[in-house]
């Protein structure tokens, strides 16, 4: 008995499959251009969620949505595919600046550029992040000195030459100032240049809990300040002729619960995370959360360096989403077959 009042409760629901009469509106795949403010809205979400997950280096502001994939997701809510075209900006990751006050760094200046692929699930109305990928890859130098032919292009974050720079010019710094004595987090990028001769770096600091005067003797033993007391700074460096340093440094205010932990962790003592020896930035892609593609976490060191892999994970949600058997009802208007992609371009084509 109880079996025939699950099949009779199952027939309607069978039939209700197989013609395809799904409800209308979420559940049919829509079509955005890549300018559409939803897009946008989206490209926001992810853009806030890559800023604030990348550990080290700088913010990266948006350049350009390269393309836009909604799908429709069982049983609630759409999930979107993006595609980012991001550009490094002058704010290191401890600037409290919103990303969109950060200047974006002009093609001078030997730029970054970031590509992130970010899936999202849109439910009621407001995205949240599945998963990110991303890898940046500075300009090439013949795209620079073709701009710029005298401009000083990104040295090693390792080199001798930088770590020096960046030391002398902290001691130089806090020997001229009153305050807290700061101590390195990590150098940002170095910029070699060969006539005249000059290095130029910048460089993310910490105030600690010693002034100049207690850290000359026991140096060693100044701290980062506890909790919510953190202290950042960033710091430009030059020198010229290997003995004429020009310092600035900015420090920020303390923003309650941020303490950049990661950072401290990895820098304390201002040594380099192997990560980033040998490199001349700091690679998106040595983060990465979840699985746009099917990655696994471990590996995502060696990613950046090839082309970004096909993704499985991808084509499984559309084949489960768009059966061939199952016919998407019309509705409406049919959508465009080809929305409108890649998007504006916001600063430049690098
Ligand atoms: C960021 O820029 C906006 C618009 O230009 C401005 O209103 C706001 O005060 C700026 N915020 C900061 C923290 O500088
Ligand atoms: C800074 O903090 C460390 C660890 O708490 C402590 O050992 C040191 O004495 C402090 N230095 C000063 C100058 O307060
Ligand atoms: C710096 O070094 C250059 C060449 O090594 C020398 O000509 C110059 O006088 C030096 N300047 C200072 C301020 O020591
Ligand atoms: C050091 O360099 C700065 C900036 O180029 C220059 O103004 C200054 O005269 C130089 N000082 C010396 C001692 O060479
Ligand atoms: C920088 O790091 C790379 C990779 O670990 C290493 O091969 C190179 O020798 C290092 N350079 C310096 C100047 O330490």
């Amino acid at each position: 008995m109880k079996t025939l009042l699950a099949l009779l409760l199952l027939v309607p629901l069978l039939s209700y499959e197989a013609v395809g009469h799904r409800p209308p509106g979420p559940m049919t795949q829509r079509f955005l251009d890549c300018d559409d403010p939803e897009s946008e809205a989206a490209a926001a979400v992810a853009l806030n969620y890559i800023n604030a997950h990348h550990p080290h280096g700088y913010k990266y502001a948006l350049n350009s949505i390269e393309k836009i994939t909604v799908l429709p997701r069982r049983p609630f809510g759409e999930i979107f595919l993006l595609e980012l075209d991001l550009l490094e900006t002058e704010c290191h990751i401890v600037n409290p600046l919103p990303v969109e006050n950060c200047t974006v760094r002009p093609l001078t200046d030997h730029v970054i550029e970031g590509d992130c692929d970010v899936k999202l699930l849109k439910m009621d109305g407001k995205f949240s992040v599945v998963s990110s990928k991303c890898h940046s890859t500075p300009d090439s130098a013949e795209d620079v000195t073709e701009v710029c032919p005298y401009c000083p292009l990104l040295a090693l974050l390792n080199d001798t030459r930088v770590i020096h720079t960046a030391a002398d010019a902290l001691t130089k710094y806090n020997n001229e100032h009153d305050g807290a004595y700061l101590k390195l987090l990590e150098i940002g990028r170095a910029q070699i240049q060969h006539l005249p001769a000059s290095v130029s770096v910048e460089f993310a600091v910490f105030a600690t809990n010693c002034s100049t005067e207690d850290a000359r003797d026991h140096a060693d033993d100044c701290q980062v300040l506890p909790g919510d007391l953190a202290q950042f700074g960033f710091c430009k460096a030059t020198v010229i002729d290997q003995n004429n340093t020009t310092v600035s440094c900015t420090i920020y205010e303390n923003q309650p619960g941020v303490t950049h932990h990661h950072l401290i962790v990895d820098h304390l003592g201002g040594q380099l995370p192997t990560l980033a020896q040998g490199f001349k930035h700091h690679d998106l892609g040595h983060f990465h959360h979840g699985t746009v593609h099917a990655t696994s976490e471990s590996s995502s060191a060696e990613v950046h360096a090839g082309p970004p892999p096909a993704s499985p994970a991808v084509k499984r949600d559309v084949g489960a989403v768009l059966d061939p058997a199952i016919p998407l009802p019309p509705v409406g208007p049919s959508p465009p077959k080809h929305p409108l992609c890649p998007g504006r371009i916001r600063h430049f084509q690098v």
